[in-house]
């Protein structure tokens, strides 16, 4: 076990590695409880390293048999050995073998880290120290090395042997019912992208052949009778590869990529060379099972481990400050990747969402950080929002800044600089101020400082002169243990709406520099005048969400609808229906809370009215327009002393307002919704998504028959995405057929552990009275399993996440629960545990009793003595 007070680990103290290892040869025997480890490496002295420094090795739980330097066993004096470190106290000074083999427990390995079994499949999680829980080694990512692996294991039940690179040999142990497999991966890696996969797996392969003419062979690994559910994901897999190619020069590196799908994962999916491991929610999909946001997110993550296999692995991080370097820059990949799958602009939108719905109150909480962490005690606690999201943001700026060719040229010096490199940000940015000749030294900023900036904007006409003035000013709001901060270079996307609709161009720009639509906004204050402007414009700021700023520009109800109505930029034109609503939820939100009677303002719903009469308009952005803000934005915009119960009544009195007042409007796109064979495209994908969002507000109308038609949907719905609508309608708004649908969709899909995590979410993120104990009570299903990570998250995470009003109960039962699993949880998943401990994140800003229950059951977790250092770190400093 790890132990739970360790020092911070400081950026500042990097050193460069005192010894390398050039080449490792693995060979593991398996077995499920002694698997035997023999690895050897050849070493050596970095540059400068003194005569008789030691070699200190990292382990985790590890249990060494024997160690050998040059074909010489070590004598006990030689060496120190414990479950977490082996030293070495006087390596030779020339280059040398050492040979070290420990013994471990794969079935015994409840965390998922290092070699484990899911489902009786052997697999690996070595990033981002999980080698050292296969083998003492340095577990650093600076350390390159070549890699050879050797499996052997039991011939029936592991037919399929699989490691990183390229099959060398294969063959039968004999005299043995075992067998064995060699793979050799030429390109020098990481210890963390390191892969193991054995067990009885079907295989489904495919081809690709590159731009420059290799065949390679591509084949995702499955449990046995799911061969039909990998068509999408290979499918995405090959266009990612395209893209790759067209988009950024990049080719695949080996003769074979192999992808296995286990459904025991901590986290989405992992980039291992020429080997990712998925978790099965990221691999697996049919109509059948599967949600048009399923397909979507498969699409992505298949293309984000794919687009690593340069953006990380061929280049990786010096260490695990950088983490973004690689994280930040695939996420943008991804990103840009379904943008040209799908439509720009609604992806967009659901990116946007996704960082102010999960980053934003990361970064306005106890657990904010800069992109690049200055310090951290346990780094899987810093796969975070921040880190990924934020860090793809710091990317789109800075193609924002430099206009597409300089960033394409930038990257290009990157890859030709760094390959087979561990790198840093530093070097990074080097390539873009080398490419553009630009300095992008404040540019930098935004890795360093942690907070969302705050952009105030307000303006003015002057007609006599006929010009328009900007004043900016910038603020990053306190963070935790942040003294100072400065300003950022905010590049902001802009247009002056002329009353057409039509963006003006302005004769000439004073006080900002200004290329195209992109202003760069530099200094705490600025003021920018727009000359030769004949008619007072209407300012559409921050166009396409171009900085990851919250934006506070003084626009009247007016100009919103208009904008609304009239923005040449789609996103803009959401953004302002968005602010819109949320003006008047936050109003509504007061006026509960003060016992006021409520009356949602009428402008909402003409705009609603007219975004669904809209032709221009496609039913995906509709769909968008429509969504409301979620009770946590809308939480998050009240900032303090905030109750969830009103927050809900505001947005349920919106609702039901907008349903009574369209109801034949949202009936006829109701029944317009896509018959026929399903397809997970784009444009079908958005009617439905459209058609879902006509019945979420047709529900509340007061038409007959409601309950019925939505029953009805659910009854006849050919595909997950309209049943889980449904359902999901059924459920929380607790109508009749709720209970009668629950036991159907249980009988269908009871089966199929993926749909039956929808079946545990839909119940945990009910807003009704019981659900803390409906929660509870589903612990105890039999389908439940508390080591299975997505049945935690089904549960667990999206009760304490998803469902504000119950999490968050006066009477404390919500918080309760949540505290307790994460007790037993970290037991035997720290990471798990830990995840679902950030739940209690924004506590602080809960009014006065529920904060005081939050807090509470936070200093229980943090008063249990034998907390994992992973739900330490977390309590600590969300207690700080
Ligand atoms: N590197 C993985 C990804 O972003 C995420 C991951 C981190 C997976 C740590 C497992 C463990 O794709
Ligand atoms: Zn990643």
């Amino acid at each position: 076990m790890r132990s739970e007070t360790a020092p911070a680990i400081r950026l500042e103290d990097y050193q460069l590695p005192r010894y390398r290892i050039e080449t490792v040869f693995l060979d593991i025997n398996l077995d499920p409880t002694e698997t035997r480890v023999c690895t050897r490496m050849s070493l050596a002295r970095t540059a400068g390293t003194p005569d008789g420094t030691p070699l200190e090795l990292d382990g985790d739980d590890l249990s060494l048999t024997s160690v050998q330097i040059d074909g010489v066993p070590l004598e006990c004096s030689a060496y120190e050995a414990s479950p977490e470190k082996l030293t070495i106290k006087a390596p030779p000074a020339a280059p040398f073998e050492l040979i070290v083999e420990t013994v471990i427990n794969p079935s015994a390995n409840t965390q998922l880290m290092g070699l484990y079994q899911s489902s009786g499949t052997y697999c690996t999680q070595c990033e981002a120290e999980g080698f050292r829980r296969i083998t003492y080694f340095l577990d650093r990512p600076d350390i390159l090395s070549v890699y050879t692996t050797r499996l052997e294991a039991l011939a029936n039940n592991c037919p399929v042997l699989l490691a990183n690179g390229n099959l060398a040999e294969t063959g039968r142990v004999e005299g043995t019912d075992r067998h064995f497999a060699v793979w050799h991966d030429p390109h020098p890696k990481p210890a963390y992208l390191f892969a193991l996969v054995a067990g009885d797996l079907a295989k489904v392969p495919d081809r690709f052949t590159t731009r420059s003419g290799t065949s390679v062979e591509l084949n995702i690994y499955v449990e046995h009778g799911k061969e039909g559910l990998c068509g999408w994901a290979m499918d995405s897999l090959k266009r990612s590869m395209r893209w790759d190619e067209e988009t950024f020069g990049l080719e695949y590196d080996l003769s074979v990529f192999n992808i296995v799908a286990v459904s025991d994962f901590n986290m989405g999916a992992m980039e291992n060379k020429g080997l990712n491991i998925f978790n099965d929610k990221y691999v697996l999909a049919d109509p059948e099972t599967a949600t048009d946001q399923d397909y979507a997110n498969i699409e992505a993550v298949i293309a984000h481990e794919y687009f690593h296999n340069w953006t990380g692995n061929r280049i990786t991080c010096r260490d695990w400050f950088q983490l973004c370097l690689k994280e930040g820059l695939t996420v943008f990949r991804d990103q840009e990747f379904s943008s040209d799958m799908r439509s720009r602009a609604v992806k967009r939108i659901a990116d946007v969402r996704l960082l102010k719905s999960h980053q934003f109150p990361e970064d306005a909480g106890p657990l904010a950080h800069p992109v690049r962490p200055r310090t951290y005690h346990e780094i899987n606690n810093f796969y975070t929002a921040t880190v990924y999201e934020k860090g793809a943001e710091v990317v789109r700026m800075l193609k924002t800044m430099l206009g597409p060719e300089a960033f394409r040229a930038g990257l290009d010096l990157y890859f030709e600089r760094h390959d087979g490199e561990a790198t840093t940000i530093e070097a990074f940015l080097k390539c873009f101020e080398d490419s553009s000749g630009r300095d992008l030294g404040q540019f930098s900023l935004w890795y360093d400082q942690a907070g969302t900036p705050v952009v105030a904007a307000e303006t003015e006409y002057d007609p006599a002169r006929q010009s328009f003035t900007l004043s900016l000013t910038q603020e990053i709001p306190p963070v935790p243990g942040q003294k100072t901060t400065r300003a950022n270079v905010i590049p902001l996307r802009f247009g002056l709406v002329d009353p057409n609709g039509t963006d003006l161009t302005p004769g000439s720009v004073d006080g900002a520099t200004v290329s195209g639509d992109v202003l760069l906004f530099d200094q705490q204050h600025q003021t920018v005048t727009f000359k030769n402007v004949p008619v007072p414009p209407v300012l559409s700021l921050q166009r396409a969400f171009s900085a990851p700023v919250r934006l506070n520009q003084k626009l009247s109800e007016d100009e919103l609808l208009f904008l609304a109505r009239k923005d040449s930029d789609p996103f803009n034109r959401w953004q302002a229906v968005q602010t819109l609503a949320m003006q008047d939820l936050v109003r509504l939100t007061s006026a509960i809370r003060a016992h006021q009677p409520v009356s949602p303002s009428e402008g909402i719903i003409d705009v609603f009215r007219s975004i669904l009469s809209d032709g221009s308009l496609d039913a995906a952005l509709k769909a968008q327009a429509l969504t409301l803000p979620g009770e946590a934005d809308i939480a998050q915009e009240i900032g303090k002393d905030v109750d969830p119960d009103a927050i809900r009544s505001a947005r349920e009195s919106l609702r039901s307002l907008a349903g009574k007042a369209l109801s034949g409007q949202l009936l006829q796109i109701i029944e317009a919704s896509p018959a026929g064979a399903y397809s997970p495209d784009a444009e079908p994908a958005g009617q439905r998504a459209l058609a879902n969002r006509a019945l979420h507000y047709f529900a509340v109308s007061d038409a007959s028959g409601v309950s019925a038609l939505v029953a009805d949907r659910f009854k006849t719905a050919n595909n997950m995405t309209d049943r889980l609508a449904a359902l999901t309608l059924l459920v929380h708004s607790n109508l009749p057929r709720a209970a009668e649908a629950l036991a159907a969709f249980h009988d269908r899909h009871q089966s199929n552990s993926l749909a039956m995590d929808k079946w545990f979410m839909t119940q945990a993120t009910a807003p009704l009275k019981d659900a803390a104990q409906v929660v509870a009570r589903l612990m105890d299903h039999p389908l439940y399993d508390p080591s299975n990570p997505n049945k935690v998250r089904a549960l667990l995470q999206s009760f304490a996440s998803g469902n504000p009003t119950q999490f968050a109960r006066v009477d404390g039962s919500g918080f309760k629960l949540v505290a307790e699993s994460v007790l037993a949880i970290d037991k035997r998943n720290p990471q798990v545990a830990s995840r679902l401990l950030t739940s209690f994140r924004s506590w602080r800003a809960l009014e006065p009793q529920r904060s005081a229950l939050a807090e509470s059951a936070l200093l229980r977790i943090s008063s249990c003595e034998e907390l994992s250092r992973d739900s330490r770190d977390i309590v600590d400093r969300t207690l700080q």
